[in-house]
């Protein structure tokens, strides 16, 4: 190998308070671990920052990595070295999402296993590429529960969000109707501009009965829940029977609360988890390249665009993680690389 240091931001030590965290940051030299032979090193071209980033930096995520470590899960970049298994990758450019136990994405140079790398197509951009893999395939996965009942009405909370963003793409592909749940009067306003006919508050006093009203009229089979509390039994409670709601991520960081028991029992109504890691898991190895090569041109079509509200260099880590959680319906900052 011939590069064999890279500056990376480092995270000494996790903190759920998530400002001491961000001051912990650090930019440093980094040494790289010898490839194994299914691995790749990729210069970096962009790395986003996602919901999970900063619920690991907080130590509050699924995975938790012996620290000190490199955060980032997501990224896109060219692969600069290989493993002598992964010599197909050389000189490629590169999408790829990785929760491997080593260290991540937001550095200068990184590794990835080479199952792990999605080789892009011209006409998708670098930061297009960069955000790849998250978001759009957690839509792509989420909404084929969709697909199956028969291409039903849902209803999509933290809707200002990249994955509702990509939900609503795909719905009005298919001619379904889609009730939109935020928190601020400004997104309400941007989505109805946008076309949205179903846009709820999540902050007025008659939430509950504007969500019910709203199910009644639409019948919607599926809540997509990303922010999990009490919003998650009033959104179960509000569907017809059979309803599902489908949990995919924890942004209030409280327990899903408020369940209607009698609707759980009588109206066969459920309560799911939805993780992007175990659907990929579960397809092989084609089915995996058709789903990528399906989003990437989703992409270079412009139906899917992930909308980005900042771009900084590894150094600025910290005023770029400000940013984002400032306003994340603004959409996802990066962290650049010299690609
Ligand atoms: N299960 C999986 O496999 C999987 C895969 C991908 C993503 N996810 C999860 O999906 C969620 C959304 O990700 P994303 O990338 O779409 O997010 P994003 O683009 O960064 O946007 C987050 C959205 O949620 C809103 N929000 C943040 N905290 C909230 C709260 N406490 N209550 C209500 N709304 C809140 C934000 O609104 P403001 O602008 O008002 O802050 C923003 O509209 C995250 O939890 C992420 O971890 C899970």
């Amino acid at each position: 190998m011939t590069i064999k240091r890279t500056k990376a931001v480092v995270l000494p030590l996790y903190n759920d308070n998530l400002i001491r965290a961000l001051l912990g940051l650090k930019i440093e030299e980094r040494e790289i671990p010898e490839l194994k032979p299914d691995e790749v090193l990729i210069k970096l071209g962009a790395s986003p920052c996602n919901p999970s980033d900063i619920a690991f930096l907080r130590g509050g995520y699924n995975i938790v990595k012996p620290v000190p470590v490199v955060p980032g899960f997501e990224a896109m970049g060219e692969v600069v070295e290989t493993g002598t298994e992964a010599q197909h990758l050389l000189n490629k450019k590169v999408s790829c999402f990785s929760q491997e136990d080593s260290d991540g994405t937001w550095a200068e140079y990184f590794r990835a296993k080479a199952k792990d790398c999605i080789v892009l197509k011209d006409g998708i951009n670098n930061d297009q590429a960069a955000c790849l893999s998250i978001n759009p395939l957690t839509a792509v996965g989420m909404f084929e529960l969709v697909e199956k009942a028969g291409n039903v009405p849902f209803v999509l909370n933290a809707a200002g969000g990249q994955v509702p963003v990509f939900m609503r793409v795909l719905a009005a592909e298919k001619g379904i109707e889609v009730i939109n749940i935020v928190r601020k009067e400004e997104q309400v306003e941007q989505l109805r501009n946008a076309g949205q006919k179903m846009v709820l508050n999540s902050t007025a006093e008659d939430f509950s009965d504007q969500l019910a009203q709203a199910c009644n009229t639409l019948n919607p089979l599926f809540a997509f829940d990303a922010v999990a509390s009490e919003i998650s039994g009033q959104m179960l409670n509000s569907l017809p029977e059979e309803g599902t709601l489908v949990i995919y991520g924890g942004l209030s960081g409280q327990s899903v609360s408020g369940i209607d028991t009698m609707g759980v029992i009588f109206k066969r109504k459920k309560v799911i988890g939805f993780n992007l890691n175990e659907w990929i898991a579960e397809m092989d190895e084609n089915t995996f390249k058709e789903q990528t090569n399906h989003v990437q041109d989703l992409f270079i079509e412009e139906k899917f665009k992930t909308q980005i509200q900042g771009s900084y260099k590894l150094e600025d880590v910290v005023t770029g993680i400000r940013a984002y959680i400032k306003s994340m319906s603004a959409g996802k900052i990066l962290l650049k690389g010299d690609l």
